[in-house]
């Protein structure tokens, strides 16, 4: 009877895993699959939009300007944090899953599902609210995961065996989710004190996203939290206060970052709910708050220009921030700064390249994600 070569290579690919278990700094990660957003997509929302969209801010120059030298989709000037965490495990960047059709993609090493605009809740929770201003796509968390299980079966082999050795190997990333959803009741009038009423639902339906993950096979998911949403030019432009008590001492907008910081705090309570129901996984908090904060705090220590680390590098010359609605990067009208690795806020709203690169060193060695994603026990 022959064996089918398929199954033999995914045996060998298996015991090749448990050798390099040997190696415990060395995890042997094979392929990575990404839910998220804006901070997250590798080129999904630009293929979504182009049907219907004649301009795509963020499929023109400058976006990608640093690294790709062309727009990628991603939102930024060059790599995410995503892309910098491929490169340390020797892994390709994710291709993003929406890419399926231009070539013949098999997305063994990964795939990403990350959306520009994807929210954690249902679009049909927004609209149920009589909310209107919702991502133009229907692409939140639950449809991402809609892609993942219609890849699955292309990805492993359908006994339980077969797709529990590949996933079991495979590093998942839930999230960045729950910015968008903010701004989503913010830009409906909801105040900063409804919205927080909404947390509750954001973080359930990530650790559902976790907990069917789970299910599907995943052992190491990566759960990355909020930043500091007051920090961002796009806030504290639309939400400028002429109250001096309403920015904290770098500049930010309080309640906005109190916000951030509630959605983290319960973030992290159902990350620890997820390890104690599944004691053998590798569940990782990943902060995106603190390292902002730091970047703010002392810019010069990790290459920031420190005498405007709240500006935008790419807009158009907005009141204080250089982000200017009508102009936004990608637009006519707007341009980027000379050296965007001297910024920390690439476009109002995401990071540079130079601030991904941080924030992903960190995630990889700790101490700003738990535990590390290259120094935890991943075996
Ligand atoms: C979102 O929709 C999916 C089906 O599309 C459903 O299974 C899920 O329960 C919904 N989630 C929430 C939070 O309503
Ligand atoms: C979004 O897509 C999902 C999955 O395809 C579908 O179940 C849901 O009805 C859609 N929601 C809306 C509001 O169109
Ligand atoms: C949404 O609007 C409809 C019709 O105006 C109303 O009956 C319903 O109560 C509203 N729902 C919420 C959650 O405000
Ligand atoms: C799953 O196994 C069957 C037969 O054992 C094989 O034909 C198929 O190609 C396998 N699927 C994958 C994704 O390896
Ligand atoms: C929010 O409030 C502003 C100012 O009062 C108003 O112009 C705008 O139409 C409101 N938006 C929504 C979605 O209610
Ligand atoms: C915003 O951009 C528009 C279009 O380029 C420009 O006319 C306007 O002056 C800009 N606003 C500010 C405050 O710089």
């Amino acid at each position: 009877m022959a064996i089918p070569v398929t199954a033999l290579l995914l045996f060998i690919a298996c015991l090749h895993g448990a050798l390099g278990a040997v190696h415990p700094h060395k995890p042997l990660i094979t392929s990575i699959f990404s839910f998220g957003d804006s901070y997250a997509d590798t080129g999904n929302f630009i293929r979504l939009a182009a049907p219907s969209t004649p301009t795509i801010p963020f499929n023109n120059s400058p976006y990608g300007e640093t690294f790709f030298g062309h727009p990628t989709g991603r939102a930024s000037d060059g790599r995410l944090v995503l892309d910098f965490i491929a490169d340390a495990l020797g892994l390709p960047f994710v291709p993003p899953y929406l890419a399926k059709d231009d070539h013949d993609f098999s997305f063994s090493e990964g795939s990403n599902f990350a959306v520009i605009g994807a929210t954690a809740l249902n679009l049909s929770y927004f609209l149920e609210q009589n909310i209107t201003s919702v991502p133009p796509f229907n692409s939140s968390l639950s449809v991402q995961l809609g892609w993942f299980e219609q890849l699955k079966p292309r990805l492993c082999n359908s006994t339980r065996q077969g797709c529990d050795c590949y996933l079991g190997r495979s590093l998942f990333f839930m999230g960045e989710f729950g910015g968008n959803d903010y701004v989503f009741f913010l830009a409906a009038n909801k105040t900063v004190e409804q919205t927080r009423a909404f947390v509750p639902a954001v973080v359930n339906a990530i650790a559902d996203g976790v907990e069917r993950l789970i299910q599907h096979g995943a052992k190491r998911i990566v759960v990355p939290g909020s930043i500091p949403m007051g920090c961002a030019p796009i806030i504290l432009t639309l939400y400028a206060s002429p109250n001096v008590w309403d920015y904290d001492s770098y500049g930010c907008l309080r309640k906005m970052n109190g916000l951030a910081r509630h959605h983290n705090t319960l973030l992290r309570r159902q990350v620890q709910a997820l390890r104690n129901r599944h004691p053998r996984k590798t569940i990782v908090f990943a902060d995106y708050y603190r390292p902002v904060l730091a970047f703010l705090q002392k810019p010069a220590v990790f290459g920031f220009d420190g005498s405007s680390p709240l500006v935008e590098c790419c807009g158009a010359g907005g009141d204080k921030y250089n982000y200017n609605a009508t102009a936004v990067c990608g637009l006519p009208g707007a341009t980027a700064c000379a050296d965007p690795s001297g910024a920390v806020n690439w476009d109002g709203i995401h990071l540079t390249e130079a601030a991904y690169r941080e924030i992903a060193k960190a995630w990889l060695r700790g101490p700003l994600a738990q535990p590390p994603i290259l120094l935890s026990k991943l075996v």
